[in-house]
Parts: structure tokens; sequence; C-alpha cells
């Protein structure tokens, strides 16, 4: 294995040579001597040293301390202080420069030793600790950056199959339907009164039967994602979302626009409309409410939407669990906007749930 390195800076010759030779004793290799502050700088980023053993007080202009503080702002190398000096107040700077250890002159060879070694061992603990932060959060930003991307990716698919079943589908059976009544007007023609009868009836049941296919491929189309939400907007997508949820569950719902009309992008709009349908469901599903309000407000191009039920109210635990899996891509889905999602619950009062989205300058900075 490689000598460790050591630079030692030390403005007494004598001293200075003592512990050189003390160190090659010890099986270090010392690849500077130096007697300035200055020096010890420029040494330290040319020879890039394991470890620099450093006297607090040095004759120049530039002390140890702040040799030290130069030497980390250029490299990451560890320094351990020589001092006979005590004074509190040269002991808390030199505390403030993060040092890696302390010698006490005279310099005994024992301690010497140990405070060097010391050193390194922290100072590779660190290094590798840094190491192991910066790739955790190199694959946290992978991940979400995956999962924008997976909903992204989910609502592009939603689209394409809602139109083509809408559009591909619906457009057949409204050409059935037209066929069809062509075929009833001939059949009503039919001179054999029970043929007709008979024909005409059952002709009635089919073409019930395509009207009810005619609804279900609209309501599908339409559940897979919403064309009012492209053609109308958001606000009209929450309204309409929010009275056929009334329908559908009996639970009263009123609705609060913003006072002012609102233009976001389609990404945001779906994101919200989203969340607003999950909360909707939970509502639906866990609360126990009879009444939803919901209000959207905008505050410039910061939108902030709040669904707030009467029912039950959440408890913390479901709200924070890892299992909460709805309340969890609510708030994967802000993510990408750098909004964020709180759900507050009372007891017997009722759930909020609140999405708050920062203006355009500031999506992108925050977490
Ligand atoms: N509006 C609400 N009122 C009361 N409890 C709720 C409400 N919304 C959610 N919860 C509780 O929080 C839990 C987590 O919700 P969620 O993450 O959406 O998961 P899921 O709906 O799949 O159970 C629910 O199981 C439920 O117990
Ligand atoms: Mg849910």
């Amino acid at each position: 294995m490689d000598k460790t390195k050591i630079m030692v800076v030390e403005d007494e010759g004598i001293v200075a040579h003592d512990i050189a030779r003390q160190l090659t004793d010890m099986g270090y290799d010392v690849v500077a001597i130096v007697y300035s502050g200055e020096e010890a700088v420029e040494k330290a980023r040319e020879l890039h040293p394991d470890l620099v053993l450093m006297d607090i007080v040095l004759a120049g202009k530039m002390d140890g301390i702040q040799a030290a503080e130069q030497i980390n702002a250029i490299a990451d190398i560890p320094v351990v202080y020589l001092t006979a000096y005590s004074d509190e107040k040269t002991l808390g700077r030199a505390k403030i420069s993060g040092p890696s250890g302390y010698v006490l002159k005279p310099v005994k060879k024992r301690q010497l030793n140990v405070a060097i070694e010391v050193a390194l061992h922290k100072h590779n603990i660190e290094r590798s600790l840094k190491k192991n932060e910066e790739a955790l959060r190199v694959s946290q930003e992978q991940l979400r950056a995956l999962a924008g991307r997976l909903q992204e990716v989910r609502e592009e698919e939603r689209t394409n199959i809602s139109r083509e079943i809408h559009d591909e589908l619906g457009g057949a059976l409204i050409g059935l339907k037209i066929d069809f009544s062509f075929l009833t007007k001939s059949a009503s023609k039919k001179e054999n009164e029970t043929v007709r009868t008979s024909l005409l009836a059952s002709m009635d049941s089919m073409n019930k039967t395509i009207d009810a296919t005619i609804q279900t491929i609209r309501r599908i189309a339409m559940e897979l994602r919403p064309g009012i939400l492209d053609d109308l907007g958001l606000v009209a997508a929450l309204e309409w979302q929010l009275k056929d949820f009334e329908k559908r569950t009996g639970i009263r719902c009123e609705f609060f626009p913003p006072a002012e009309d609102i233009s976001l992008d389609a990404d945001l709009s779906t994101a919200l409309f989203r969340i607003f349908q999950e909360a909707l469901t939970n509502v639906a599903r866990h609360s126990g409410a009879t009444e939803v309000h919901v209000r959207l407000r905008t505050d410039a191009d910061s939108p902030i939407l709040e669904v707030e039920d009467n029912g039950k109210g959440v408890e913390e635990e479901e709200n924070l669990s890892s299992k909460s899996l709805g309340f969890l891509g609510m708030r994967e889905r802000v993510q990408m906007f750098g909004g964020r999602v709180t759900v507050t619950g009372t007891p017997g009062k009722g759930t909020i749930v609140t999405v708050e989205i920062p203006p355009v300058e500031k999506r992108k900075k925050e977490d």
C-alpha cells in the first residue's frame, strides 16, 4: 500500500524537522515541510497530501486557521492542528474551521500517531457517507422523474383509448342505429300482422340495447379521459365531475369556482383533476359524509384546490401511512410542479384535502 502523504506546516524549523523525523519513523511519507500559511495553501494545491499537520500560530500574514480554511476551500484534505496555544478565542476559531483533530506541542510520538490515524479514519468515513448521500439523492431524483413520466404516459394512453372508443366504437354504433331505423321502417310495412308485431318487438328491444351501449361507451370514454377537460378546461371539468358525483352518490355538493378566469397548462390541469377525482373517491368510500365543498382559488398562476367533506375525518396514520397509495399518488402528481398536498382530518367533523401549486417561476426550484 502507498504510504500516507503528510505535509507539515510549522514556522519553527527545528520543531518542523523534529516532527517530520517522527512521522518518517512512524512510516508516513512527509511530502513537504513549509513555514508559512501562503506556502501551505500553494503546496496543498500542488501536492494534494492525504493530511496536513498545521501549526495554528504562524509567522506572516496568514495564520494556521486561515490557511486551513483556504485549503478546505480548494480540496478535501483533513487538517490536524498543532498547538501550544489554548486561549479560548483561538480555539473557538479553530473549532469553526472544522479541523480533523488537535495535537498539543511539544509533540509526543504516540499522540501524533493516534491523532493522524483518527483523522484519516474519520475523513474516510465522511467521504463514503457523502458518496452514499449523493447516490441516494441521484436515485431519488431518478425515481421522481420516472414517476412523473409514468403518469404522463398513462394519461396519454388513456386519452388515446378514450378517443378511439368514443370515435370508432361510438361511430359504428351510431351507424348501426341509422341502418336500424330504415329496417324498422320496412318491417312496419310487412303485410302479415303476426310477423310484423314480433319483428317490431324484437327490433325495439335491439334498439334499446344499442342506445344503452352508446351510453356505456360514452361513460367509459368519459371516465378514461373527460373531453371536457381538454375542450373547456379545469373549472368546467371539476364542475361536471362534481355534478356527476352528486348524482351517483347522493352526497350534497357545492362548487366555489375562482373569481376570475384561469388558464393552466394541460399537464397541471390533468394533475389537479386526477387528484380531485381521487379525493372524491375517498369521500365516497371512506368518509360517510353528507356534504362536500370544493373550492378552486388562484393567486395569479398559483392555484389552490380544496376538497372538504363533513365525514368522520381521516386519521393521521391513515394519511401518512406508506400503504395510503391514494394520498401518495396525489403527492407524486404535484411533485413535478413543486406543489404540495396536505390532508387534515378532524374526528367527527370531516377532512380537508388541499393542493397548493406555487407560481410558475418557483416551480422547478422546489423539492
Ligand atoms: N375523506 C376521508 N374521510 C375519512 N377517511 C379517509 C378519507 N380519505 C381517506 N381516508 C382514509 O385514509 C386511507 C388512505 O386513503 P388512500 O391513500 O386514498 O387509500 P385507499 O383509498 O386506497 O384506502 C383510507 O383507507 C381511509 O381510511
Ligand atoms: Mg383512495
